[in-house]
């Protein structure tokens, strides 16, 4: 049987391989050489000798289709050749695949525990992202091939023009996706959205119901009806659901509200250090003992280990496929620790991919390398200057070098590294062990 790479599989190079992104699902491969090689043969017809998984998962994930090759063997022998003069930071891909980008600081609501959020009527003298700020790192963006773009903030919503924004992110072949909390996520929007090529618009909902969705998020009734604009307009569309002590027992609950009405996805985050109210962090979080339940409440949810996505990042799942796919943000990698670290490995799973696999640019144009910490050395969105030059991203490189205690000894180490910004909250010292994991005293 011939193939040929899908309509909306974007290759580009890594140093000896090549990184695979499939734009309608949202899901991404990075290959190595003899994998890029093994993608070349398979579209020449001429792949002897590979295991039938690889080109069955190439075909599964929808990197390939049956059909003639056509023009893509020539785009694959391009990456092929430039693979090997391909360079990258230490760690890290050669270019961000995904770029968060907060549009705004600005709020129309107060969530317990937000990380980011200036407080309602904060529109009123909103910080928005300058459209010419956006623009030129949309520009690099499509340049440097990154893949998708997050817009959150503060409420992305809230600014004006949050529209041509997708419709240009599209333009530079990079998919744009959406953090919201619904308030303005009405038909009109939706439609708006879709047509200016939207991915997906990840809607916040932190419980089932009013009254446990109310103990961290004001707005059920918004959200749902948020949820019911995506449907009606046909957007893709997923959940972020914050797991804390006050929703825990409900994320079976979520998880089959989204199902019943047709989540692309339930994302998963772990919370992180909000910017009011002091001892919320250490409320509302788990602890390790927390965790371990979790890991059991995932396994009778049946959470497959490669569903592993960073936060805010659109899932790995498509409209047409009718099951509802469950990631958790990369600092709950730890969840993952009851598989052995070479499947882990085998999976691509990396843990904190701050500063290696993404970054995010503020409103203000500062570039940070998770939207968890507000360490920046570099400013006017020039994320590229970042990646290669910044200190503060060498740093969050170089941290499995630094990390001591019990996750120094951790089997797992390299393919977690617990979170640095929960850990200097706690520890307050970015070398520190993660608080909350569930192996701790097991390794
Ligand atoms: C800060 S909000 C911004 C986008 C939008 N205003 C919204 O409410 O979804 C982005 C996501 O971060 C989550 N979030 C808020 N506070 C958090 C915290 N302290 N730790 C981790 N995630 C948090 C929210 O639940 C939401 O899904």
């Amino acid at each position: 049987m011939a193939f040929t790479l899908s309509p909306h599989t974007i290759i580009r190079p890594e140093p000896n391989g090549a990184m695979l992104f499939q734009q309608e699902t949202a899901e991404t491969a990075l290959l190595d050489q003899e994998g890029l090689d093994a993608l070349y043969f398979l579209l020449k017809g001429e792949l002897r000798d590979y295991p039938i998984f690889f080109v069955k998962y190439l075909r599964d994930q929808r990197f390939v289709v049956p059909g003639p090759p056509d023009g893509a063997i020539e785009v694959v022998e391009r990456v092929r050749d430039e693979a090997p003069l391909t360079t990258a930071p230490p760690r890290s891909l050669a270019a961000p695949e995904t770029l968060h980008l907060s549009l705004t600081g600005a709020c129309d609501q107060a969530c317990h525990g937000c990380f980011y959020s200036a407080r309602p009527g904060s529109e009123v003298t909103a910080d928005l992202m300058d459209w010419s700020l956006f623009e030129r790192v949309i520009t690099a963006a499509g340049e440097a091939r990154v893949f998708q773009i997050a817009m959150g903030g503060g409420e992305p919503l809230l600014h004006p023009r949050v529209v041509d924004m997708a419709r240009l992110a599209r333009r530079h072949g990079v998919v744009p996706n959406l953090t919201t909390n619904g308030n303005r996520l009405d038909v009109e929007m939706a439609a708006a959205l879709k047509e200016a090529g939207l991915g997906q618009a990840q809607i916040s909902l932190n419980g089932a119901t009013p009254e446990v969705n109310g103990r961290t998020r004001p707005n059920f009734a918004a959200a749902m009806r948020a949820i019911e604009a995506c449907r009606q307009v046909g957007l893709r569309w997923g959940i972020n659901f914050l797991l804390t002590r006050s929703n825990a027992h409900e994320l079976a609950e979520v998880v089959a509200l989204g199902r019943r009405l047709g989540a692309a996805s339930v994302n998963i985050l772990r919370p992180k250090p909000p910017t009011t109210e002091d001892d919320w962090l250490e409320r509302e979080s788990l602890d390790g003992e927390g965790y371990r339940a979790l890991q059991d409440s995932l396994r009778k949810l049946k959470v497959p280990s490669a569903q592993l996505q960073v936060t805010n990042l659109p899932p790995a799942t498509h409209n047409s496929q009718p099951e509802t796919k469950l990631t958790i943000d990369a600092s709950l990698t730890f969840l993952l620790t009851d598989r052995p670290p070479a499947q882990l490995y085998r999976q691509g799973v990396w843990g904190c991919s701050a500063a290696r696999r993404f970054c995010t640019v503020i409103q203000d144009g500062r570039v940070l390398p998770c939207s968890h910490v507000r360490w920046s050395d570099v400013g006017g969105g020039d994320f590229m200057r970042a990646w290669w030059e910044s200190q503060v991203f060498a740093r969050f490189r170089a941290q499995e070098e630094i990390i001591g205690g019990w996750c120094a000894r951790c089997a797992y180490l390299e393919l977690c590294k617990g979170c640095r910004a929960v850990v200097m909250a706690f520890e307050g010292d970015f070398a520190a062990s993660d608080p909350h994991c569930p192996r701790r005293g097991r390794q």
